[in-house]
């Protein structure tokens, strides 16, 4: 493989669903856009959660990122979908990588020599200050494309065993991909809907994170997100990222009188989360961490870890 891989892309990737993946990518680059650093969300999922649900654009259902992954079609972001944020949508078009995979041999197609190189087109154009790629469940021939790509992985993870097993197959075809030859690194385990209170429990899946990740040179992220399912239902409901949601609770608390005189009132207009500054504030803390694991990833690079 060569060392062409884009800097500073960042893979998001368990092989188990509905462990944060898409919730972290659409709250991590919420907060760096916001912090005026350029960012680009790739979405190689077919159920393009993070296109539709939580950044709420319609997108080209994946026809894009399916055409770059096949013919290196170059890619065309929809642009400014918040202000410094692009993405490449994600979608169903995406569903045929995984048969064009199985045959990839006797086509010649290299779906990760084609990524790798659309977006170090893209990338020599946009000069992103962060690219972000959020992964599907499963789908393993696109996340061994992904794996080829990206520089750095972040894994999300639940507390509970289907989850932790999700970890330590993908750590299995991490190992596999380096193997290969590709450079990602493993920035970190990340824990999501944890219940803050629970601090034995925590310890002790911190610690068994610890054990999976045993050699990899990777620790758990000391920051975890948050269980608050309310803010999740109104993030998804509304198209919002966390700092955004702060921002309309702020302004549904302030405007509760004037609603609350007013009968026209819908049930359908109000947050169902009142404070999700604990939420926003737990995605704020892995953005820092993130980006300084970022840092001292590329410092270590540069002062000769290319060992
Ligand atoms: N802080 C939170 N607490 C509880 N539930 C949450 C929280 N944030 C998000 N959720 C919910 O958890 C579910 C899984 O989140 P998400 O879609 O980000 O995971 P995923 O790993 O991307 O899933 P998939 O594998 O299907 O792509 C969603 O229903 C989401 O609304
Ligand atoms: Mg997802």
């Amino acid at each position: 493989m060569s060392p062409t891989q884009p800097p500073r892309s960042v893979l998001i990737a368990n092989q188990k669903g509905g462990v944060g993946k898409s919730s972290i990518v659409a709250a991590v680059a919420g907060m760096v856009s916001a912090a005026g650093r350029r960012v680009l969300v790739v979405d190689a999922d077919q159920q393009a959660n993070v296109t539709s649900s939580d950044l709420g654009v319609e997108g080209d259902r994946g026809k894009g990122l399916s055409m770059a992954l096949q013919y290196a079609h170059p890619l065309e972001p929809t642009r400014e979908v918040r202000p410094n944020l692009d993405l490449i949508p994600g979608g169903p078009a995406l569903a045929v990588i995984g048969a064009i995979a199985a045959t990839a041999a006797q086509s010649g197609m290299d779906l990760r020599g084609n990524l790798v190189s659309t977006l170090n087109d893209l990338q020599s154009v946009e000069h992103y200050d962060l690219i972000l790629i959020d992964s599907g469940p499963g789908d393993a021939p696109l996340l061994d494309a992904l794996l080829g790509t990206a520089r750095y992985l972040l894994v999300p993870t639940k507390d509970d065993d289907a989850s932790l097993s999700g970890v330590e197959l993908l750590a299995a075809r991490y190992l596999r991909a380096r193997e290969n030859g590709s450079l990602i690194q493993l920035l970190g385990v990340v824990l999501f809907d944890a219940n803050p209170r629970a601090t034995a429990r925590n310890r002790e899946v911190f610690e068994q994170v610890e054990d999976l990740l045993e050699g990899s040179g990777a620790a758990p992220f000391e920051t975890f997100i948050r269980s608050d399912r309310a803010a999740a239902v109104d993030l998804r409901i509304r198209h919002l990222t966390p700092a955004e949601l702060v921002a309309a609770a702020e302004d549904q608390l302030k405007n509760r009188i004037q609603r609350l005189r007013d009968k026209e009132k819908r049930l359908g207009e109000r947050l169902w989360s009142r404070d999700p500054s604990g939420l926003a504030s737990d995605y704020q803390s892995l953005t820092r961490e993130v980006l300084s694991r970022l840092a001292s990833a590329e410092k270590d690079e540069v002062s000769g870890g290319v060992a």
